[in-house]
């Protein structure tokens, strides 16, 4: 893996770690951090040694404090609109990759940075951490996908209310409307997300994968469509080794051991 300036990466056990590695401006996503970003996820997409990709942010304050305002605040619409496709299109690829991710959100979780833990699949936040979509107090709106995916997560009456007040949840009011699956104690936050990490692992990793697949691709699908998709990935899953493995471990009464295949 390959040294970056503004983020760093490690595997370990399974678990690939990406943290925003900007302290001094709150891991502000800056062009050259979502550049990294994407150059990295690229490279995780195709490392079968990464079963769960964990983001999260340096230090104890925050995950990421939003885009780079010393960066934008002189952006014309053209270069705005530049960061704006840098952002979902490393967005896009979190939403897109094989593995889990989970948004270990240890601090201020604002703007850009609500915008990338919405982009993973699982959110695990300290009790500290705090949310929010400040843009209109910039003036401007949420620009990296605020207006959408978060919508699809609280439902349009509580996406407005957060983004047009720009004001800051608690990390337990965030959970309450379904934007964090998990709340634990700052110290508590990276083990907590090592325990979900393995117990994903444990699970047959094609299942897995395809489960992220179907929910995702199925949740823009009327009721009926959905199903009908689920029965054609739920039937596939015979074709793997991984299906034999599980139902056979389970009827011998022993751990199942999944290749993957
Ligand atoms: N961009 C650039 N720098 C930032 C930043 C950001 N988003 N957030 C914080 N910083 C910098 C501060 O400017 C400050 O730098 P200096 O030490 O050089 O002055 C440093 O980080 C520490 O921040 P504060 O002194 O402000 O710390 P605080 O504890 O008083 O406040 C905070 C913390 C409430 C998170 C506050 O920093 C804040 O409100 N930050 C901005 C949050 C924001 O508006 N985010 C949305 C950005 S727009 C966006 O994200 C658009 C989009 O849709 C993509």
């Amino acid at each position: 893996m390959k040294n970056y300036e503004n983020l760093l990466f490690d595997v370990k056990d399974g678990i690939g770690t990406l943290t925003i590695n900007r302290p001094k401006s709150l891991n502000a996503l800056n062009s050259d951090t979502l550049r990294e970003i994407g150059e990295t996820l690229n490279e995780v997409k195709d490392n079968t040694d990464v079963k769960v990709l964990v983001i999260t942010g340096s230090g104890q304050k925050a995950f990421v404090a939003g885009a780079d305002i010393s960066q934008m605040v002189s952006m014309n619409p053209i270069e705005a609109a530049a960061l704006s496709e840098l952002a979902h299109k490393a967005f896009h690829t979190i939403q897109e990759l094989p593995q889990i991710t989970i948004a270990a959100v240890n601090g201020y979780c604002l703007g850009g940075g609500f915008e990338l833990a919405n982009s993973c699949d699982i959110r695990v936040a300290a009790a500290t951490a705090k949310f929010g979509q400040p843009e209109v107090g910039l003036g401007i709106v949420p620009g990296f996908g605020g207006t959408q995916r978060l919508t699809r997560l609280v439902g349009r009456g509580k996406a407005k209310e957060i983004i047009a007040t720009g004001a800051q949840i608690t990390a337990q009011e965030a959970k309450e409307i379904g934007a964090v699956e998990e709340v634990v104690e700052l110290d508590d936050l990276m083990t907590k997300v090592d325990e979900i990490a393995h117990k994903i692992m444990k699970n047959g990793p094609v299942a897995v994968r395809m489960a992220k697949y179907v929910i995702d691709k199925g949740a823009d699908l009327d009721l009926d469509t959905g199903i009908a998709f689920e029965t054609q990935m739920w039937a596939q899953t015979f074709a793997t080794e991984d299906q034999k493995e599980g139902m056979t471990a389970f009827l011998e009464k022993h751990g199942a051991k999944f290749n993957g295949k």
